[in-house]
């Protein structure tokens, strides 16, 4: 299994890459596919605080703000969030987006209504912390929504010695 500074490494190596070919619509799954279902099946978060766990270039976390949720989010490759801090400044949603681990954010319990993590637990080493941050910063009834890949797609022979 990867560690999280292996994990990080990875992510940072192809976050340019990644960032160039997902704003040039090459991400045809998750701007299609995952991003609408996700929408359609998230409650109402107009006017609520929100958090989004590995924003990756933060296009996800902007759909969430344009829907009037406030706004903030983390990745662990600051590639990525250079690139949202830039879209941030350009076009201005009121986003605060930071580089940070999914298994130690920084924010205090109970900060925010609502999490957020479009396909990212999947790739979070130890996603059983990453699932206890994300419900310690919730304030009590908020909500935590999530997808990730099938479990079908990542079988055994995927898995690193
Ligand atoms: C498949 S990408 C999804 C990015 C974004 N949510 C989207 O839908 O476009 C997975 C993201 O998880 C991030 N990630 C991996 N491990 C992380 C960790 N420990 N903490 C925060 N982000 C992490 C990666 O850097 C990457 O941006």
């Amino acid at each position: 299994m990867m560690d999280e500074q292996e994990v990080a490494r990875y992510w940072e190596g192809n976050a340019e890459t990644w960032t160039r070919h997902v704003r040039t619509g090459y991400d045809v799954y998750r701007d299609a596919l995952n991003t609408p279902a996700f929408l359609a099946l998230l409650p109402v978060v107009h006017e609520l605080s929100g958090l989004d766990i590995g924003c990756g270039e933060g296009e996800n976390t902007r759909q969430l703000a344009r829907q009037g949720a406030r706004m903030q989010a983390v990745d662990i490759a600051p590639t990525f969030i250079r690139h949202a801090n830039e879209t941030e400044a350009s076009e201005p949603l009121g986003i605060s987006y930071q580089e940070a681990s999914a298994i130690a954010l920084p924010f205090t319990d109970a900060a925010f209504d609502f999490t957020t993590a479009f396909m990212s637990m999947m790739d979070i080493a130890r996603p059983e912390m990453a699932l206890a941050e994300a419900y310690r910063v919730l304030k009590p009834g908020g909500f935590f929504q999530f997808s990730i890949l099938h479990p079908c797609f990542v079988p055994p022979w995927r898995t690193r010695g």
